[in-house]
């Protein structure tokens, strides 16, 4: 039985409490920490939890029933409690993105490789079928050479949203819709793809004037024999994800969409019917994924605690979606297209640098600690 300890109890921590309950046979959840002790307590008691309350995270960590913790934090402390945590000889789950910067992922890297514990980022959009699916057809070849794909990250939030003390600003959250919502899209691009070659983006603040960050941004990514466009944005109404992937053979898309042409003698296009029926019946043939999301992700992290099987997300994959963010802030400052990898001597390699290269769209002026309800949408629906 793996005794977890979950650190932060905010919109997040309720999410991976519940999935550890429903892990129940190989996990235990014994101790909750915030700094506002009422929230942990709360926790508790909502989710009949037999654990202790901290109101320090150094005091959970040093409490030894625990073997691996949840970093449910603001992105700015993620990488100093992990780092703790892993020399404290606890197996780490951090919330995205991984941290504030590629220096601050090396140093977790670091941590998880010195201690031999490990370090898992969630992103749990990789476990999900209609991902899944579109990933094997990719490695069984059934589109032949991938040349072109879409991905849109459409969210949409209030004005309210940024009055969080932690959000809206370089400082806390790192960034706006790349690094807090567009790091799902970002990751599942290079779980596809690989890295790409380069970048060149454009982005903007239209709606959020209580942020210091984008809410509106546009990438190209170049990897040489293909383009990626990606779209991220926090001003579209609902809740709309998608990705299309365009391939010698035919061309998918999540939510689900096949279609396959082939040429008339004038270069026209016909449907192949034939390619399109093969297509959609290989997607439907790969079968559902037993667990999704969270639930999935987290037993994975339990898997490979127990040496069952590899951490999916380790920190240099977690590392690798703060590398795509870097690049198009890179871009979008310089106004040209940036060449990956991001080197150690790179303004957008270090926290402080990359904060004082970026512009500030507005003045956060409010702030408050907590809001009335901890309700969140997680984007769940992503591909159905
Ligand atoms: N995977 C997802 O889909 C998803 C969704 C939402 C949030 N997140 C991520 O989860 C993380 C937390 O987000 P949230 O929405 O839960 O934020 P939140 O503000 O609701 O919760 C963070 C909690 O941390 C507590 N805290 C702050 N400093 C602390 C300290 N020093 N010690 C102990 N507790 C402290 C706060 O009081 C708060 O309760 C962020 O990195 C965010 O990006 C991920």
């Amino acid at each position: 039985m793996t005794k977890i300890g979950i650190i932060g109890a905010g919109a997040i921590a309720s999410v991976h409490i519940d999935s550890y309950n429903r892990l129940s046979e190989h996990a235990k959840v014994t101790a909750v920490c915030d700094t506002f002790r009422q929230k942990a307590d709360g926790l508790i008691a909502e989710k009949a939890l037999d654990a202790t309350v901290y109101d320090d995270y150094e005091k959970l960590l040093a409490d030894p029933v625990i073997d691996a913790v949840s970093i449910c934090l603001p992105p700015n402390m993620h990488c100093s409690v992990a780092v703790i945590a892993l020399k404290m000889g606890k197996h780490v789950l951090v919330e995205k993105p991984m941290a504030s910067s590629l220096e601050e992922c090396d140093r977790m890297i670091e941590a998880s490789r010195v201690s031999g514990k490990i370090l898992s980022v969630v992103s749990q959009n990789r476990f999900n079928t209609p991902f899944a699916r579109v990933k094997n057809m990719l490695d069984i070849g059934v589109l032949g050479s991938v040349v072109y794909a879409n991905f849109e990250s459409l969210w949409w939030r209030g004005q309210l949203y940024y009055d969080l003390w932690w959000s809206g600003t370089w400082e806390q959250e790192s960034g706006g819709c790349f690094m807090s919502h567009a790091v799902h899209y970002l990751d599942l691009m290079h779980m596809l793809f690989g890295m790409p070659k380069r970048v060149q983006s454009v982005m903007s603040n239209v709606v959020h004037d209580n942020s210091e960050c984008e809410d509106l941004g546009f990438a190209v990514f170049d990897y040489g024999d293909k383009l990626v466009q990606f779209t991220c944005s926090l001003v579209s109404h609902g809740e709309r994800h998608g990705i299309s992937i365009e391939g010698e053979k035919g061309s998918i898309s999540i939510p689900w969409a096949v279609s396959a042409s082939r040429a008339l003698p004038n270069g026209f296009p016909e449907e192949d019917t034939a390619q399109r029926e093969k297509l959609e019946q290989t997607y439907h043939s790969i079968p559902e994924l037993p667990l999704e999301g969270h639930d999935a992700q987290i037993s994975n992290f339990l898997k490979a605690i127990r040496n069952e099987e590899p951490v999916v997300v380790n920190g240099s994959e977690g590392r690798k979606t703060l590398e795509l963010v870097m690049g198009i802030y890179n871009s979008s400052v310089s106004g040209t297209s940036f060449a990956f990898p991001v080197a150690t001597d790179d303004a957008f390699y270090r926290k402080e640098t990359m904060v004082a290269a970026m512009p500030k769209f507005h003045e956060k002026k409010k702030s408050v600690d907590n809001f009335s309800t901890s309700k969140i949408t997680l984007g769940s629906n992503m591909g159905r």
